[in-house]
């Protein structure tokens, strides 16, 4: 019952008249029956009967039950950035100097986060070939990624499936998920890929800024120059193997031919774990309707979740400022296209240096929903949806969907990047 409800009556203002008091018996029976009755009939009304009526303390009351699941935070670079990945280093338990602590995850109700094992895609060289340490880098930042949680054991429960994300948040956890930004970091090779499935990772990008040998990006302000027209056709091979052991197959950051192309073959569900809609600002990085309007529920639509990302220079056209309401401006936008079974929050904390007024942090996230409290249309269901269940659906859907190809015998790819030539050379051995 909330704090809205009404209290009992006190009798210590009554007077003390004999008649009076041999009938309270029956009368505060009656109250209390008639107030009984009160609760029943306002509970039946409407889930919202018995709630705050706050907008704020309707949020908390709401997120303390299905608390935020953040899609893309980059705590990990930051640790790689500011202390060259040496936990010893930071204290999460105190006020960091980036968007993601302890008591403001607490504060604004986190219950879970996918880190973001990212590393940067510049200097490929032509085809994609030229040696690089990324593969390592991206071991160092799953390695580093897994000491905060195992460093705060206490509050992060490192996870690989949606049943141990809810068992976590059940247990009062942050569960703590790992992502790869890109299959720049892949160093062309589906090997490395079911390795990093081994390692964990429950979701790849599929490029960062830079096309790569599976696929072209969408660039940032600018589009890129394309290399394959979308997918290459070893990217199509990629989407196969992500689906076979279970990697969401992640669409922020590609061109729009990539991620159209993409849904036409992936099985699982995809998701957007940071982009904002590209109705509001017309940048190549955000989602164009036509890739929405494939998203949402029902036949021939991918059962994915868009994850919005608070990053300003995304979310409005240089020069004007972001704030809370714009945030949820792209929330409801989304929602209008894809439906709001298909938004979630991927904020791109600690990866960006600006953020919206009014969502500086995560201890913020409550703000977000009180807005969409405030604006009305938002059910209880709704909000749990966006603040999480919409992404845990997908992540059970693509753990399906791996289980089914493994049913059916799907056996793992053998395709090699065409360009490599130190592979299955005949050379000396
Ligand atoms: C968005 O930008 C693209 C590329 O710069 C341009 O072709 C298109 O017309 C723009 N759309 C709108 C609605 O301004
Ligand atoms: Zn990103």
């Amino acid at each position: 019952m909330s704090e809205n409800a009404p209290l009992l009556p006190s009798s210590a203002d009554s007077p003390p008249l004999a008649g009076q008091q041999r009938k309270r018996p029956a009368r505060t029976i009656l109250v209390v029956l008639a107030l009984i009755g009160a609760c029943i009939f306002v509970g039946i009304k409407g889930e919202n009967g018995l709630l705050p009526k706050n907008p704020m303390k309707r949020a908390q009351y709401f997120l303390s039950n299905s608390p935020v699941i953040d899609g893309h935070v980059d705590l990990p670079e930051l640790a790689r950035v500011m202390y060259g990945n040496n936990v010893d280093e930071f204290n999460l338990r105190k006020k960091t100097v980036g968007h993601v602590d302890i008591p403001r995850m607490k504060r604004g109700h986190m219950g879970g986060m996918f880190f973001s094992v990212y590393v940067d895609c510049v200097e490929d060289g032509p085809d994609f070939l030229l040696p690089t340490n990324r593969v390592r880098d991206t071991l160092e930042q799953i390695d580093v990624a897994k000491l905060i949680m195992e460093r705060y054991s206490d509050v992060f429960e490192y996870c690989e499936s949606a049943t141990e994300v809810r068992d976590a948040i059940y247990g009062g956890k942050v569960a703590g998920l790992l992502g790869v930004e890109g299959a720049h970091q892949l160093g062309n090779s589906l090997g490395v890929l079911r390795q990093y499935h081994a390692l964990g990772v429950r979701y790849m990008t599929l490029t960062h800024s830079c096309n790569n040998a599976f696929a072209d990006s969408a660039g940032i302000f600018e589009p890129v120059e394309p290399a394959h027209g979308g997918l290459s056709s070893f990217g199509k091979d990629l989407i196969y193997e992500m689906n076979r052991v279970g990697i969401l197959v992640d669409i922020s950051h590609v061109a729009d031919t990539t991620a159209l192309q993409a849904l036409e073959l992936t099985r699982s569900p995809v998701i957007l774990s940071h982009s904002d809609a590209r109705h509001f600002n017309n940048i190549s990085r955000n989602v164009p309707d036509e890739v929405l309007r494939k998203i949402g529920s029902g036949k021939g639509k991918n059962d994915g979740v868009v994850m919005v990302n608070f990053y300003p220079a995304f979310l409005l056209p240089r020069g004007q400022k972001a704030d809370v309401k714009t945030v949820a401006d792209h929330i409801e936008y989304i929602a209008s296209i894809s439906g709001k079974a298909h938004v979630g929050i991927g904020s791109d904390y600690d990866g960006v240096e600006t953020v919206p007024e009014g969502l500086e942090d995560v201890s913020k996230y409550p703000e977000l929903f009180a807005e969409l409290i405030r604006r009305g249309g938002w059910s209880q269901k709704d909000l749990a949806g966006l603040a999480g269940e919409n992404l845990l659906r997908v992540l059970e859907g693509a753990e399906r969907v791996a289980f089914d190809m493994k049913k059916e015998g799907k056996q793992p790819s053998m395709a090699v990047y065409d360009k490599r030539t130190d592979l299955g050379n005949g050379g000396e051995y």
